[in-house]
């Protein structure tokens, strides 16, 4: 007698959208999704941002709207970048109180500070003329350390606007360190830190130069950014390195192009991992489906699933309140 082995059958769990939707392992939650938001300063209209179709920069008046509707729909947390008027190369609108993101900042925290946590980008690249993510020394290079202390003002500028979480991503070494340090000192030993931990030179990128008006002659940012060729220890370094300066929360970034470096950070490391999908990878799915090459919503929520199921616990994307209204 030959033995009876059961046939192997995955596909009946698969027969009606019921059983799919019982057994479906992963599931995204409006409040694990953080939405990058764009205000700038001085203008009366919102201006849309020509590579990321859907994406704008915001009148203060806007902003206010878009946040209302993110926190209508669940959204976790709202993220935001300003955009001022006037540039240097030492970055002042980085910490002066009435620079765009304080002036939104405390703005958004009065109205919505309950509703959702109000964040905003800790960095220098939307601020100086040249673009860079610090203050350059006299070669043209990233002066790292003259660079911390911008920072760490900055983020004291960015808690004192009301900000509920502080998210360096600059890459510069002993960024969470110093920002850490700096909080505590003036009273802010409650506000966390989300720190952008392993995040590389990457061409997704390209559309935010839009967003943040860079200057078109920027080069690049490999000298503080990581290689994509380089080894995951290098993220591993990284995280591990910011966790023990203070990070409460650490991120992969870009998202879609990560995934592994996303899966080990995520298996090492017990604070959140969050996931920036960058405005690369908003882009090409918006120009796709815009040609009528792909379906929109589908790839959207496939971008995402895929992101969640690598590891991670937050995700930042462009299309937070649409996503948080269809879930
Ligand atoms: C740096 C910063 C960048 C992005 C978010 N924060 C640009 C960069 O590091 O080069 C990119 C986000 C995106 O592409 O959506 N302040």
């Amino acid at each position: 007698m030959t033995a009876q082995f059961p046939a192997a059958r995955p596909r009946r769990l698969r027969r009606t959208p019921a059983m799919r939707r019982m057994v479906t392992g992963v599931r995204l939650h409006p409040a694990e999704l953080i939405l990058p938001l764009f205000v700038k300063e001085g203008i009366s209209e919102q201006q849309p941002v020509g590579s990321m179709p859907g994406v704008v920069q915001h009148t203060r008046d806007s902003l206010l709207k878009a946040v209302h509707e993110a926190a209508e729909a669940g959204v976790g947390s709202v993220m935001l970048f300003g955009v001022p008027e006037e540039k240097d190369a030492y970055g002042s609108a980085a910490d002066d109180p009435e620079g765009i993101t304080q002036v939104a900042l405390r703005e958004v925290t009065a109205e919505f500070g309950d509703a959702l946590v109000v964040g905003a980008d800790t960095c220098l690249d939307e601020v100086t003329d040249h673009g860079h993510c610090g203050v350059l020394a006299p070669d043209g290079t990233v002066d790292n350390d003259l660079t911390l202390e911008r920072y760490a003002s900055m983020a004291v500028a960015q808690a004192r606007a009301g900000s509920q979480l502080i998210s360096p991503s600059g890459m510069m070494d002993g960024q969470v360190r110093a920002i850490r340090r700096a909080l505590d000192g003036a009273g802010f030993a409650e506000v966390p830190i989300l720190a952008y931990s392993a995040k590389y030179a990457s061409g997704f990128y390209g559309p935010f130069r839009d967003a943040v008006e860079l200057p078109k002659n920027f080069g690049d940012r490999k000298a503080y950014q990581q290689d994509p060729a380089g080894p995951v220890g290098e993220s591993l370094r990284e995280v591990a390195l910011d966790v023990a300066e203070g990070a409460d929360m650490v991120m992969v970034k870009p998202a879609g192009a990560y995934l592994d470096v996303l899966h080990q950070v995520k298996a090492m490391v017990d604070v959140p991992v969050a996931a920036y999908q960058v405005s690369g990878e908003y882009a090409m799915i918006e120009a796709a489906a815009a040609n009528g090459w792909i379906d929109r919503e589908r790839a959207i929520m496939e971008s995402l699933i895929a992101i969640r199921r690598a590891g991670a616990d937050l995700i930042l994307t462009y299309w937070a309140t649409e996503v948080a209204r269809r879930l």
